[in-house]
């Protein structure tokens, strides 16, 4: 079976990009706080660029009480200052121009904070108000309105609505929170709100950056009457159930709101792109987000959360290819980022785990650490040779597992607080990148202060340990990137090859690519390109080849 990525045009770069998710946070700090922050980010692009990627997206770095770090946004229009300024921003899209590496800043349009003057406005006004109407207020059931006004529960646990007291004193209206409690629901509904988001994404192009990523591309549009709704237990908690509809998630008219936003960043000219974070399922109906008139790719989650097995891979690559490719788009190939458990742990967990749920300590099923490196290194080179575009989440390059055993009075994420524990959350794959082998902090901070404790063992990790070591997973990568420009997979067409049991095996640009996910070694003919593990002529369980026809 054939697949055909349609061919790059030159402003269409983003079709075969390879772009590099940063999470300031955990980059690179500069300032000895802790936290990652711009001015680190800019000093250490350069390493960035030199694994030859195309673009980098940052996750938030705007104004915010970091309640969910950073995606709970007070100023859309300013920087906040445990991150650096506005001035730090514009120097780091320059600085990142000159490398030649596009920007893609994350955007968060389905709630803002609770810090945001918008909420703090509808606080202080009465019910009915039009401050009030940014937001989704409702009364609550029951005669004394006491209960909330349905039953939807929050992503990251308990319900999705808070009571706020009135300014007589008196108990009041509930707002809507999909997220935390200090991240309430905007009403995209309400004209202010379309326009105001308009102008944000102005500003940002007009600074320089090359596009956006989306937050909750799926969210914002909420059906009408929000009627109660008892989403699937085994959903990851970012909504991706087959539950066809959902209240809160994938409602149809969402879309106008993309494409009121494709032409707004056409204003600025062919080359800036959007990206959706729509975590919907199946694969046919997240490649609605990405039709012509609206955004130019969406995550593929699908993907990253395929078992590592042939059929389930062989199986969701195709119907990728097939789905984007039927509305005109790329594929994009993810394996990490943020909100998931590293691929170096997850693929090798031998207990169901859902996203957003985290693995700590006490989790079931805990992974092997040779196992989960030793996969996910044929599974990121799997992925680096498939059409389309790739993203890979800082320290992947590296080899980084899930920290797993994060104390419990370390952790942040507020998943963690809102199921008092039940759920480990998303630290675990947020932890400061190490640079360096001796350095404080594994030289992510000269003070040695970090914000989420690094393990012990990651010293050999760092990049420092890595750099120019044949062998070493960065080495890894930094090769396939290479392969992949010269052979040009990014835009090539993929042609399946028949494999023995337990092998995936496909042809692109005059490469096979050959992945062993089965128990025994297989046989392989060929000059090696590139290998994820050791192999002459015996291709061993969980490697992945590249070899030339
Ligand atoms: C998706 C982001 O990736 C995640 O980190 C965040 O918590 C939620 N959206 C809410 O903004
Ligand atoms: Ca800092």
């Amino acid at each position: 079976m054939t697949a055909v990525t349609p061919a790059r045009i030159a402003t269409e770069w983003w079709r075969d990009a390879v772009i590099y998710q940063i999470y300031p946070r955990s980059f690179a700090d500069a300032n000895g706080d802790g936290i990652g922050d711009l001015p680190g980010i800019t000093a250490r692009l350069g390493d960035i660029a030199e694994l030859g990627v195309d673009a980098v997206w940052l996750s938030p770095f705007y104004t915010s009480p970091q309640k969910d770090a950073g995606y709970d946004v007070a100023d859309y229009r300013d920087v906040d200052p445990l991150f650096g300024t506005l001035d730090d921003a514009r120097l780091l899209v320059e600085r990142a121009h000159e490398l030649g590496l596009r920007v893609i800043a994350d955007i968060v349009p389905n709630h803002t904070s609770d810090q945001h003057v918008w909420f703090q406005a509808a606080l202080q006004s009465p019910p009915g108000s039009p401050e009030r109407a940014r937001y989704v207020f409702r009364e609550g059931r029951g005669t004394d309105g006491s209960e909330p006004p349905n039953n939807w529960t929050s992503v990251f646990g308990g319900p999705a609505w808070t009571r706020v007291t009135e300014a007589d004193g008196s108990d009041g209206e509930w707002y809507l929170h999909l997220f935390d409690t200090s991240q309430p629901d905007l009403d995209w509904t309400n004209e202010e709100v379309l326009e105001e988001f308009d102008d944000v994404l102005r500003f940002w192009l007009d600074l320089g950056v090359d596009g956006f990523r989306v937050d909750v591309a799926h969210g914002l549009a909420k059906e009408e009457g929000l009627p109660d709704f008892t989403p699937d237990d085994t959903a990851g908690s970012m909504g991706g159930d087959d539950h066809a509809p959902t209240p809160y998630f994938g409602q149809e008219s969402v879309h106008e709101i993309w494409r009121r936003w494709r032409t707004v960043v056409e204003e600025f000219g062919p080359d800036r792109i959007l990206t959706a974070e729509a975590w919907v399922n199946p694969v046919e109906r997240m490649a609605l987000w990405t039709r012509p008139d609206e955004m130019h790719q969406a995550f593929n989650f699908a993907f990253l959360s395929a078992e590592w097995e042939p059929a389930a891979l062989r199986e969701v690559i195709d119907r990728s290819l097939l789905a984007f490719g039927s509305v005109g788009a790329p594929s994009t190939w993810v394996l990490s980022n943020h909100d998931v458990v590293r691929h170096a742990s997850r693929l090798a967990l031998t207990a169901e785990n859902p996203q957003g749920h985290g693995i700590g300590p006490e989790s079931p099923g805990l992974p092997i650490p040779e196992l989960g490196l030793r996969r996910a290194r044929a599974a990121s080179l799997l992925m680096l040779a498939l059409p389309g575009s790739a993203y890979i989440y800082q320290g992947e390059e590296l080899g980084l597992p899930e920290h797993v055993f994060i104390p419990d009075d370390a952790r942040q994420d507020p998943t963690w607080f809102r199921t008092e524990g039940e759920r480990y959350g998303r630290d675990g794959c947020r932890v400061p990148l190490p640079w360096e082998t001796d350095a404080p902090a594994y030289g992510f901070s000269a003070t040695g202060a970090t914000w989420l404790p690094q393990p012990d063992e990651w010293a050999h990790l760092s990049r420092a340990a890595q750099r120019g070591v044949e062998g070493s997973t960065l080495e890894m990568y930094r090769a396939a990137l290479r392969e992949r420009a010269a052979h040009g997979l990014g835009h090539a067409e993929l042609i399946w090859r028949d494999a023995a049991d337990g092998v995936v095996s496909f042809d692109v640009a005059g490469l096979t690519v050959v992945a062993n996910l089965g128990e025994t070694p297989v046989a392989i003919e060929g000059e090696l390109v590139l290998a994820s593990a050791p192999c002459d002529g015996l291709l061993e369980p969980d490697t992945t080849v590249w070899l030339r026809r």
